[in-house]
């Protein structure tokens, strides 16, 4: 496992190494060009392939999408059926090209809400691609950061039951395993799209000390070149986790 942010520095470098993005504005894109909602989430698939191609270019590791959310079961019902189809259409379509350029993908997320079809074919591009190691793919679906702190929760009193007895040795450590991105580092580097400036319950446990940012470009409009200006940003950011300036001035022997 890596460690904590909260437990020890983690490790830097010029571009993220996990990158989590909050792919927001396909509806609106959509509506200001007179065109369905519909369009904006096809048109949102293809900047999700144009985005996993130039992170994998770019030497991100993990790349996390939230695809919907637990709440997103709010929208109108065509809505929720159409985004079911278009995940199931994209993962039948894409799993070769994930195959050649390397890409690991792996769903997180309730999943038991979806229909067996999609179940399926989420366990099969998640085997068929298990051997992959150039990036790491998070789709997060049906997925929502207090979801996840109760359901590593459950897990961690189910394997260590003695814990409901002895609530102080309760800590980080023991739940972080059980969480559902616990073979990840946590990310470096949030960007949302879209215009909101909010986390709209994503990661919220792993977000402790991601640098945050957010574009007024809707998804479908984010390419390659928004990325790097992402990048850049990031870049100027200083990591402090805690200290001081002049400690990170001071090199390594401030930590
Ligand atoms: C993000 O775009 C995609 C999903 C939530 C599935 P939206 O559909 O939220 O687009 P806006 O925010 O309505 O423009
Ligand atoms: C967040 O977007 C979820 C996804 C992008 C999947 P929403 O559009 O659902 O978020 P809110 O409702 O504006 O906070
Ligand atoms: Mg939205």
């Amino acid at each position: 496992m890596f460690p904590s942010s909260t437990q020890a520095i983690p490790e830097q470098s010029a571009v993220p190494r996990h990158l989590a993005i909050i792919m927001d504005g396909n509806g609106r894109w959509a509506t200001e060009r007179f065109l369905p909602r519909s369009a904006g989430h096809a048109r949102g698939v293809q900047a999700v392939r144009r985005i996993v191609e130039a992170c994998g270019r770019r030497n991100v590791r993990y790349l996390t999408l939230f695809a919907f959310s637990s709440e997103n079961w709010r929208r109108p019902r065509e809505e929720v059926s159409l985004l079911m189809r278009l995940f199931i259409q994209t993962l039948e379509k894409e799993v070769d090209k994930l195959e050649e350029q390397g890409v690991r993908l792996r769903v997180v997320g309730d999943v038991s809400a979806f229909e067996p079809r999609l179940r399926q074919l989420i366990e099969m591009v998640e085997t068929r691609t298990a051997h992959n190691t150039l990036l790491n793919l998070t789709v997060a679906a049906n997925y929502g950061g207090r979801w996840d702190i109760l359901q590593a929760m459950r897990h961690m009193l189910r394997a260590e039951p003695e814990l409901a007895t002895h609530l102080n040795d309760i800590d980080e450590a023991r739940l972080a395993p059980h969480l559902s991105m616990a073979w990840a580092p946590e990310p470096d580097l949030f960007i949302r799209t879209g215009g909101e400036q909010r986390v709209s319950n994503f990661l919220i446990w792993q977000l402790a000390y991601t640098e945050l940012y957010f574009t007024d470009s809707y998804w479908p409009d984010f390419d390659a070149n928004a990325l790097d200006r992402a990048f850049a940003w990031y870049r100027s950011r200083e990591r402090r986790f805690g200290r001081t300036s002049e400690q990170l001035a001071d090199g390594p022997a401030g930590r």
